[in-house]
C-alpha cells in the first residue's frame, strides 16, 4: 500500500483570532480531499529546532473553528537562524537552521505550512531558500504584511478595539474627559485607523504620521469651546511625536525583534491633561486585541486561505504565500512578503475620508 503524503503545519509569532480556523481548514481539506496525513509542529520554530511535533487526526481539527489562540502553541522568540541559548547563565545566539531542516526532512513531509506574520514568514522564506518546501498563510492582527490586502486576525482585533472605544465614549461624555485608547500597531497604524474611524475617534495617531502635541491640545480645546466637552484619542503603540521617538515598554533580549512597545497613551494623557486642564484617562487594550474568538469575517477568510494553501501544496507552489488582492486569492512570493512591513500609505482613501468628517491626525 502506498504511504500517505504528509504535510506539517507550524504557527509562529503573536497569536491571533483565526489561527485555529486556518489549521482546521488546511488539515480538514488535506485529509478529506487529498487523503494526507497532518503533523502539527509545536510552539512555532521551537518545535522545528527541538523536534517537537504531534500527529493531528480529523478529531483534533473538529470544534476549533471558533477557538482563539493556536492549538499548536507559538513563539515570538524562536528563530532557527538566530536561536537564543543560555550558556552558563549567559545568552548567546546560535544558527540551528541545519538542525531544524534535518528535523523537517526526517518527518518526510511534502510541505511545511507556515502560518505567521512578517517575522515568521521571513524565516519561512529563508528555510525555503535552504531547500524546505514551504507555503505561507498571512496572520497578524496588525494587517501589515506585504503581498496581501488583509490578514486574518485584523478584523477581530478591530472589532475588539472598536467595542473598547464605544464603551469609553460613554464614560468620556459623562465625565467630560479626554480618553486615550492605545491599540497595537508597531510600524503600521491599520488597527488605530480602522477602529478609530469605526469608533468615531476625534483624534487618531498612527506611526506613519508623526504628531505635534500642541496641535492635539488645540483640537481638544476647540472641541470644548464648541460644547463637545470630551475627546477620544485613538493612538497606535508605535505613534511618535514629530522629531521624537517611540515609547518602549520592554526589550526581549532573546527575540530577533526585541523591542516591545507600550506606554505612548500614558505620555499623551499626562501631556494633554497638563496642557488643557481637562482630566485625561488612558486605557491600553494590549493583548486583549489578540484574544478570543474570531469574527465571522475572519472565520471565512481563514477558511478560504487555508483551503487555498492546500491547492498550492498540490500544485507544488512552494516559496509562496496565499494573499488577498481585492476579492481574489492570489499567490505571492515569500521573497516579496519578507521585504518589511506594509504601512498605511499617507494618501490612503480612509485617511482622506476620516479627515473629511473632521477626524484629526495630529499633524
Ligand atoms: O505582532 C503583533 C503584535 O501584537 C504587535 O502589534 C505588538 O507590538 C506585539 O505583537 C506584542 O508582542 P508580545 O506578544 O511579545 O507582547
Amino acid at each position: 500500500m502506498k504511504n500517505k503524503e504528509r504535510i506539517a503545519i507550524l504557527t509562529g509569532g503573536g497569536d491571533c483570532p483565526g489561527i485555529n480556523a486556518v489549521i482546521r481548514a488546511v488539515g480538514k481539506k488535506a485529509i478529506i480531499e487529498k487523503g494526507m496525513e497532518i503533523i502539527g509542529i509545536e510552539d512555532g520554530y521551537h518545535g522545528l529546532v527541538n523536534n517537537r511535533y504531534r500527529k493531528l487526526i480529523y478529531e483534533d481539527l473538529s470544534g476549533i473553528l471558533t477557538l482563539g489562540g493556536t492549538i499548536l502553541g507559538t513563539s515570538k522568540i524562536a528563530n532557527p537562524y538566530r536561536y537564543a541559548v543560555k550558556k552558563r547563565g549567559k545568552l548567546e545566539f546560535q544558527d540551528l537552521s541545519k538542525k531544524a531542516i534535518e528535523n523537517i526532512k526526517k518527518l518526510g513531509v511534502a510541505c511545511l505550512v507556515c502560518i505567521g506574520g512578517d517575522g515568521t514568514l521571513w524565516i519561512a522564506h529563508s528555510l525555503y531558500k535552504d531547500g524546505v518546501p514551504i507555503v505561507g498563510v498571512p496572520k497578524t492582527i496588525d494587517n501589515d504584511l506585504r503581498g496581501t490586502d488583509v490578514t486574518f486576525g485584523f478584523d477581530s482585533a478591530v472589532r475588539i478595539a472598536t467595542e473598547g472605544i464605544d464603551r469609553l465614549h460613554t464614560t468620556a461624555q459623562s465625565h467630560h474627559r479626554v480618553m486615550i485608547v492605545e491599540v497595537m500597531g508597531h510600524h503600521a497604524g491599520w488597527i488605530a485607523l480602522h477602529s478609530g474611524i469605526a469608533g468615531g475617534g476625534d483624534i487618531i495617531l498612527i506611526p506613519e504620521i508623526p504628531y505635534d502635541i500642541r496641535c492635539i491640545v488645540e483640537k481638544v480645546k476647540e472641541r470644548n469651546k464648541k460644547g463637545k466637552r470630551f475627546s477620544i484619542v485613538v493612538v497606535a503603540e508605535g505613534a511618535k511625536p514629530k522629531g521624537g521617538d517611540i515609547v518602549i515598554q520592554r526589550i526581549v533580549k532573546e527575540s530577533s525583534d526585541p523591542i516591545r512597545l507600550g506606554g505612548i497613551g500614558f505620555v499623551l494623557g499626562e501631556q494633554i491633561e497638563k496642557m488643557t486642564g481637562i482630566q485625561a484617562r488612558t486605557v491600553v487594550l494590549g493583548h486583549l486585541q489578540r484574544g478570543g474568538s474570531p469574527t465571522a469575517f475572519d472565520r471565512v477568510l481563514a477558511t478560504s486561505l487555508g483551503t487555498k494553501a492546500v491547492d498550492m501544496i498540490v500544485n507544488k507552489k512552494f516559496g509562496y504565500m496565499v494573499g488577498v488582492d481585492g476579492r481574489k486569492l492570489v499567490e505571492v512570493s515569500l521573497e516579496k512578503v519578507a521585504k518589511g512591513a506594509r504601512t498605511v500609505p499617507l494618501n490612503h482613501p480612509l485617511i482622506r475620508s476620516a479627515r473629511s468628517v473632521g477626524t484629526y491626525f495630529g499633524d
